[in-house]
């Protein structure tokens, strides 16, 4: 079959019809989505979004605010539902499912109903300033005031996280209510720049990928955007960190398997309470909610008692297996000795019947040979009777003849 193709290419190729040689699978191109991209949000939005996510899923970005980032993305293209705790009032697609008033820490969505899933909330501690005019986002920041820290800004209440951690805060609670409704293999897309916040570099984007990870997602792509033009401050007296001008977008997969376990979640230790993250409700369904304890406390305590539990199980079923192993090796120490016994026993038998059987035999041999030599001295005995009974007979003849010629 091979001879032949091989043949007829050899006369397509005489004949000037040969097609162009077979080369190993794929092309060798530069129009690559490269990890580094000079523009806008909605550019690098495009692309990695063509690289990660099919046409045709089901998407939720539930930080729509004004829809920026699906600017160059022709609708229909993916079945998507927008939400945002705010809402721009905009032009509506007809193929877009709009939820306004929708805290994306707790999802009207189903678990496991969505192939990706948009975040971006507000990444820089100065949008969570209550007052807009205290607010980030001056000079050069007034266009990114307008736009990303729209609509209502994060509270964490009284108590809870303040500046960058909740910043933070808000990143990881979104992404475990992220986790709940991503179908396993599912893709989260995360927009998040690095601030400097109370002179400290905070590198946010490294904070996600830690907590993220340690909730069970898999950081599988990276991407720096970086701005065409040159950020500017009104007033500086001297530099002591680079002015920023990068930003992320950060792309995490949900593995199959055991994706829903989080093994724990990384916390500033800025945080004077370390945040409970209740478990994700077993019940979930549309609109199944996280709960978040209303007491830390206790539920820390639980959490040490079920630790200490847990180790004690653990330690038990450790000794219970030693206990068997030491149970196994003393049975099969029994059974050596009983199977020694055994073949003693045995040996000590077989050696009784050899002697027996010996002592028979000589015994045997014995009495034939004292009954040969009783044969033999009966016979013995029955000659010279014989001979003697012989003798006397002649002894007879003899005086008989001599006394018949004396007559
Ligand atoms: C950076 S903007 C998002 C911009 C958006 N990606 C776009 O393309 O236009 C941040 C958005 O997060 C929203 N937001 C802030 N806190 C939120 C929360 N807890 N839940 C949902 N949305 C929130 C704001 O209303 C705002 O629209």
């Amino acid at each position: 079959m091979r001879a032949r193709s091989r043949s007829a290419r050899r006369i397509r190729v005489v004949f000037g019809v040969a097609g162009p040689k077979r080369v190993q699978k794929g092309e060798s191109t530069s129009d690559l989505v490269n990890s580094a991209h000079v523009g806008d949000n909605s550019e690098l939005f495009a692309r990695l979004l063509a690289l990660h996510v099919p046409a045709g899923s089901k998407v939720a970005d539930v930080t729509y605010g004004k829809g920026v980032f699906w600017k160059r993305i022709p609708s229909g293209t993916y079945q998507l539902f927008a939400s945002d705790l705010e809402l721009a009032e905009l032009d509506r697609d007809i193929f877009v499912r709009y939820r306004d008033k929708v805290d994306c820490r707790s999802l009207p969505y189903a678990d496991d109903s969505f192939d990706a899933l948009v975040l971006d909330p507000p990444y820089m501690e100065g949008f969570f300033r209550r007052q807009q005019t205290h607010r980030a986002g001056s000079g050069t920041h007034s266009a990114f005031r307008d736009a990303y820290a729209d609509g209502n800004t994060y509270d964490a209440g009284d108590g809870g996280p303040k500046w960058h951690d909740a910043v933070t805060d808000l990143y990881l609670r979104a992404g475990i209510e992220a986790r709940r409704v991503l179908r396993p293999g599912g893709v989260l897309i995360v927009k998040c720049q690095d601030e400097v916040s109370a002179n400290k570099q905070r590198l946010t984007h490294v904070e996600i990928v830690t907590g993220y990870e340690d909730m069970g997602f898999y950081c599988k792509d990276l991407f720096v955007l970086v701005r065409s033009n040159a950020p500017g401050v009104s007033r500086l007296l001297k530099q002591v960190h680079a002015r920023k001008n990068h930003s992320y977008f950060l792309i995490f997969e949900l593995p199959r398997g055991r994706a829903k376990r989080i093994r724990s979640v990384r916390w500033s230790p800025q945080r004077e309470q370390q945040p409970v993250l209740g478990a994700v409700d077993a019940d979930g369904g549309e609109g199944g909610k996280r709960t978040v304890s209303k007491n830390p406390a206790s539920e820390k305590k639980v959490a040490g008692k079920k630790k200490a539990a847990g180790k004690k199980k653990a330690a038990g079923k450790k000794a219970k297996a030693a206990a068997g192993k030491k149970k196994a090796a003393a049975g099969k120490k029994k059974a050596a000795g009983k199977k020694k016994a055994a073949g003693k026993k045995k040996s000590a038998s077989k050696k009784k019947s050899a002697s027996k059987k010996k002592s028979a035999s000589k015994k045997k041999s014995a009495s034939k040979k004292k009954s040969a030599s009783k044969k033999k001295t009966a016979a013995k005995k029955k000659v010279s009777t014989r001979t003697r009974k012989k003798r006397t007979a002649n002894k007879k003849t003899k005086r008989q003849r001599t006394a018949s010629k004396k007559k």
